[in-house]
């Protein structure tokens, strides 16, 4: 076996290519694999951090003001292989300070709460966390897709303060409501059923449902300011 390269955690093709054809070096590859892990673990901290974050909040804003906005929280991790899937259709370069700076989804975390109104509240006390940058903000909910999809996306980053160093990792936040996920999932489960063909007549079906979320969460709102913190209804 050739003498191994030295290695540049940032230059370093991922794929595990030695620079000769026809071998491989396996420690080498052996190397990238370990580098790689370790690179996916801070997402999964990234992930743990935020999670905790909302969970300080829900559990915070229900003892100061007796309500609860959140119903639920759920994450993601990105699997390896769709990383290195989106890499490769995005042609973006294949390492790992690229990956970083180009995938932004790798870390998911989904919000969903009551109302319409709860989203932006969860998103400013998030955004205003000191440790929080807020890298890119996307609103479906003022401007929906065509489709009719509604969510309020935030790409974030927050520090990881790992054994030996610390790194801003991006984390991907979708907050929206319990009716604005309900539809999203339908939504996805169609998308893929018909691998991004759907009908002409089930998109117009998927629109007019989004319509109808729609109504339903301005309904809820209206009879949420109704309705007092301590649950009782508001006569005057
Ligand atoms: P990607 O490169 O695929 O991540 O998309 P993007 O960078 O244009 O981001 P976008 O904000 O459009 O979507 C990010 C994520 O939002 C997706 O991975 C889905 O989880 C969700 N999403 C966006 N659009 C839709 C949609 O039309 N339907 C559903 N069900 N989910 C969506
Ligand atoms: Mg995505």
């Amino acid at each position: 076996m050739g003498a191994m390269k030295p290695w540049h955690p940032d230059t370093t093709a991922v794929d595990g290519s030695s620079g000769e054809p026809g071998r491989i070096d396996l420690e080498h590859v052996q190397t990238l694999r370990e580098q790689f892990v370790d690179f996916m673990l801070g997402y999964k901290f990234a992930i743990d951090e935020i999670t905790t974050k909302i969970n300080i909040l829900r559990e915070d804003f229900n003892s100061t003001h007796e309500y609860n906005p959140i119903e639920h929280v759920g994450s993601r991790l990105k699997s390896p292989e769709s990383v290195l899937e989106k890499v490769r259709r995005k042609n973006y370069p294949m390492n790992l300070a690229a990956i970083r700076e180009n995938v932004l989804d790798i870390a998911g975390v989904r919000v969903v709460c009551s109302f319409i109104s709860d989203i932006a509240q969860i998103r400013d006390m998030l955004a205003g966390q000191e440790d929080i940058t807020v890298l890119e903000e996307r609103d479906y909910i003022t401007y929906r897709k065509p489709n009719g999809y509604q969510s309020l996306h935030l790409i974030v980053s927050i520090p990881v303060f790992r054994s030996a160093r610390t790194e801003r990792i991006p984390v991907e936040i979708q907050i929206r409501t319990i009716a604005m996920d309900f539809w999203a999932s339908l939504e996805h489960k169609i998308y893929y059923k018909y691998r991004g063909e759907v009908p002409p007549n089930l998109r117009s079906d998927l629109a007019q449902a989004a319509e109808v979320a729609t109504q339903l969460d301005e309904k809820m709102e209206t009879l949420h300011r109704q309705v007092d913190r301590t649950g009782h209804v508001r006569t005057g």
